[in-house]
């Protein structure tokens, strides 16, 4: 059920994209590729979802799903129809991903997501730079499926260096993301060309050297660094409107550093390296209350392990 229940919400997804303004509501069919808006439709198959963008309906049918956008990272399920739990958990996990590109239209400017996997003492890789694999396969599946929920994937060009990625969505089905790498200094494509078509865009405050099949934009930078809201704006203009940034430190500690970054997901992988590259970091605080807060927050499970999924609030 959850691999149709998967088809079903990348394609509502992509009719989202096409969506200028958020409806009343929408009725989706996902086991038939449909979606209507403010309109009810019967489906031959079930289930069918009324997903709520404003008010909860004041009645409801016992066999329908019902649910409740908070424009926010999570759905108030108002009723469940025939769908067991697991289905409703996916639901949960994944269907919030598909709404961001209207903020985003909103804001003319991308949409974050930032991820993690990182050790509990929040370590992304060791002191030499490896890191592979910290977290699980269940959480190697869940950044491809981010990755098929946004239009782009942003990594820093140290992380190209060190980590040789293809970033496309092999671990799940769904179509990839636009593949974009941050960073001024002279790089090696090759595992993003060999790996796939799907567009690759450099952003740097530099020329760079001409390459096959590499899109370069230059950016007017201060001492070299591109502040975010410049990334994500010329993201945008792109036609990227929702983007996942998977790392490494200094690429998703800045776009933290300017208050950047709509979604943080950490995957919390039961290891300890006393040592190595700390995932987020930023200026020194004095005080605990300087610390950068939630305006929502839950914890998901990722096969036997957790995420920290929180949403934090944009600078405008
Ligand atoms: N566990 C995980 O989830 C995870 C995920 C990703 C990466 N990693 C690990 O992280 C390590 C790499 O991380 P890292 O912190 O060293 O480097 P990084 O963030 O991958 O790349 C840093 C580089 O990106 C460019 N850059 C980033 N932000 C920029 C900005 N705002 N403006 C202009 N350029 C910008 C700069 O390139 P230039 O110097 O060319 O200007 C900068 O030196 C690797 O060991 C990798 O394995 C772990």
């Amino acid at each position: 059920m959850n691999q149709q229940l998967w088809e079903g919400i990348c394609y509502l997804r992509k009719e989202v994209s096409s969506w200028n303004t958020i409806p009343d509501f929408c009725c989706w069919s996902p086991l038939e590729n449909k979606v209507y808006l403010n309109e009810a439709f019967s489906a031959s198959t079930q289930p069918l979802v009324f997903i709520h963008f404003k008010t909860a309906p004041s009645t409801l049918q016992a066999d329908e799903v019902h649910l409740l956008w908070q424009n926010d990272l999570q759905f108030q399920i108002l009723a469940k129809g025939n769908l067991e739990d697991s289905a409703i958990t996916f639901l949960q996990a994944y269907l919030p991903y598909c709404f961001f590109s209207i903020i985003a239209k909103k804001r003319k400017s991308a949409f974050t997501i930032a991820h993690f996997a990182q050790t509990l003492d929040g370590k992304i890789a060791t002191e030499s730079g490896h890191s592979k694999w910290i977290g699980n396969e269940e959480n190697l599946k869940h950044a491809h499926r981010m990755r098929a929920l946004c239009d782009g994937i942003l990594i820093g060009r140290s992380t190209l260096h060190y980590d040789r990625p293809k970033l496309t969505v092999r671990h799940v089905s769904g179509e990839n993301p636009s593949r974009i790498v941050l960073g001024a200094k002279a790089s090696d494509y090759s595992c993003l060309t060999e790996a796939s078509d799907d567009p690759i865009l450099v952003i740097s405050s530099q020329d760079a050297p001409h390459c096959e099949k590499v899109k370069h934009v230059n950016l007017p930078a201060a001492n070299g660094r591109l502040h975010s809201n410049q990334i994500l704006e010329c993201l945008y203009e792109q036609g990227v409107h929702t983007v996942y940034v998977e790392g490494g430190a200094v690429t998703t500690s800045n776009f933290i550093k300017d208050g950047a970054i709509d979604v943080l997901q950490l995957h919390l992988s039961p290891q300890i390296f006393g040592s190595g590259r700390q995932g987020i970091q930023l200026p020194h605080i004095k005080e605990v209350q300087e610390s950068i807060q939630f305006s929502n927050f839950f914890f998901q499970a990722v096969g036997n392990t957790q995420m920290f999924v929180g949403h934090l609030k944009r600078e405008e």
